[in-house]
Parts: structure tokens; sequence; C-alpha cells
């Protein structure tokens, strides 16, 4: 079957069904194209959770997925492809941080949302690479224990001084390799070019950055800075809006390791299956749910940056 037909098919079964498609940034271009709706990771946990519609297909990863679990119990998420994790998530445990907790007694946990409903539920509130410097600006204790990831974690702890911050050594497989060389000879390739990263990038990449922000943030800024070039330090797939949006600019990757290659499991039979036989389903058991939801709402509840 050909892609535009398949892609038809799924729109019509999801009609059928009343399902929400959620796609995040990264996903292929054939899947964000039929997307209801695309964004950041938080962008998409709001929209899971207000949607009216109870049956919700999450093109992602499966941390995401179990987000919009953790807040919408009663809504069935299912995530095409179950086999879609994000390794960083995996580089933490529940018990691994309730070690880390008895090391740093009185500190707060603030926690990715690239992580476990276990882990969640282990900590005192939850951030996204777009409300991190406000999550942890709005946390009373003054030592923060930052998980999993050391680069979000050492950008925060550089935007709120006033905090000790102590970060979990966890980092991003695909935002860790991009190199400070392959920056400096796409900045040398279009001296014009704005270059925008996001913060799971190494901490002297960030130094050359002109903003820095979620992947939802990239979009607000090439769509509103007067720029012509941007150099995206993120994974590829965000270039697909990026150029759709914003059709006179350039984009230009700096390397070619910006592939997640998690995100870009899920293909369009994958999507049609799901919907087809309402599996993979991502539930979280009730007692983790109810203690990873605390976080995720504290994190709701908090202003964007
Ligand atoms: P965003 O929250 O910016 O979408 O990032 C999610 C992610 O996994 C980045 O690698
Ligand atoms: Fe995880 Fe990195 Fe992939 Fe994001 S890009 S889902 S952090 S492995």
């Amino acid at each position: 079957m050909n892609q535009k037909k398949l892609q038809q098919q799924i729109k019509q079964l999801a009609a059928d069904k009343n399902a929400l498609l959620i796609a995040h940034n990264y996903e292929r271009d054939e899947i964000q194209e039929i997307a209801d709706i695309t964004g950041d990771s938080l962008a998409l946990s709001i929209e899971a959770q207000k949607t009216d519609k109870q049956l919700i297909v999450f093109c992602g990863v499966h941390f995401m997925a179990e987000s919009a679990a953790i807040l919408s119990p009663e809504k069935t998420v299912l995530l095409p492809r179950a086999d879609a994790g994000c390794p960083m998530a995996d580089m933490v445990t529940a018990e691994s941080l309730r070690d880390f907790k008895k090391q740093h007694p009185g500190a707060a946990v603030v926690t990715y949302v690239n992580s476990s409903a276990a882990v969640k539920a282990e900590s005192d509130i939850c951030c996204t690479s777009s409300n991190a410097v406000s999550v942890a600006r709005s946390v009373e204790a003054k030592k923060l224990l930052l998980i999993p990831d050391r680069n979000l974690g050492s950008y925060i702890a550089s935007q709120v001084p006033e905090k000790e911050c102590i970060c979990w050594d966890g980092y991003c497989p695909v935002h860790d390799q991009l190199k400070i060389e392959e920056v400096q000879q796409a900045k040398a390739d279009h001296p014009e070019a704005l270059f925008m990263v996001h913060p799971e990038c190494q901490p002297e990449i960030l130094a050359l950055a002109d903003h820095i922000c979620s992947t939802s943030g990239m979009y607000e800024f090439a769509a509103t800075s007067p720029a012509k070039e941007f150099i995206v330090g993120t994974e590829m797939g965000i270039l697909w809006r990026l150029r759709k949006e914003n059709p006179a600019k350039e984009f230009i990757v700096p390397s070619p390791v910006l592939i997640c290659p998690n995100m870009k499991l899920t293909g369009l039979k994958d999507v049609l299956r799901c919907l087809e036989t309402m599996e993979p389903r991502i539930t979280v058991a009730e007692d983790i749910r109810v203690k990873a939801k605390r976080a995720l709402d504290k994190m709701l509840a908090v202003p964007r940056d």
C-alpha cells in the first residue's frame, strides 16, 4: 500500500474510533503529517490531559505515553511501538534514586520527564526542557538533585546560581554526541546563522548558542527571529516543521549523529496496527501512578519560562 493510502486509512480509523493522534517533534515526517497535534514533551502531556477524546495514540517514546497515562488514567493510551524507549530514561532506577536521596537528605528531587513512572514517583517535582529553569526556581529547597540528565542539570545550575545543584550522571546518547568542532564548522560555513540548541547538549556546546530551548521553543525562535539561517542543535525530525513553517529560511544540522533511533521506530504500519488491535496499551500501577502524578501536577502548576 502506498504512503498516502496508508495515511488516509489511519485518519479514517482514528476518526471512527474518535482517537487523538499525537506526535513528538522528532517523529518521522509521514507521522507528523497525519498527527492532530505535534509538539514538545510538555505541550503533548498538556494536550493529552485536556482532550475530551478517550483514546490517545502517542507517536513518541515510552516515557511520553506513560506521562499521558499517569495524568489521564481514564483514557486509553496506545504507543504504536512498545520498544520505543529512551536510553536516558533508563539511566536511573527508582532504587538507585532512593539511595541517592539518602546521601542528600533535605534536597528536593527535580526530575526530567525523560524518566520512568517509578522514578517520577520518587521525585518532588518534574520538569521538561521548556520549563526546567522555572521549575528549579519554584522549588523552596536550597539544594536540588537534578535527575537524570547531567547536561540539562548543568544548564539549570547555571541559571539558578542561588541553589546548590547536584546532577545525576545520565545523558542523551544523541545530543551528547554533538561535537564542538562540528558546531564551529557549521558556524564558519554559515557566518550569518544563529545557533539554536537543545539543553541536552554538552555545556561547551550550549556556550556557543544564540538560543537554548526545547524543541517547540525552536519553532517559535525560528518564526520570530529576523535571521534567515539557523544551525539546529537537536534531533533532525524537527526539520520537517521548521522548513514547512519557514520556507524562506534555511536550517542547517551540524552533525549526522543527530538522529534518535527510538523516535524513528514508529512507522505508518505500526500506527494502523495499533488502532486496529488497540495494542500496545500503556498503563501504570495505581500506587506508582498516584505518586508520579503528584510530581507532574506540581510541574504543570509552574508558569512556563
Ligand atoms: P522536548 O521536551 O524538547 O520535546 O525534548 C524531548 C526529548 O526527548 C529531547 O531529546
Ligand atoms: Fe531520549 Fe535522546 Fe531520543 Fe530524546 S533524543 S528520546 S532524550 S534518546
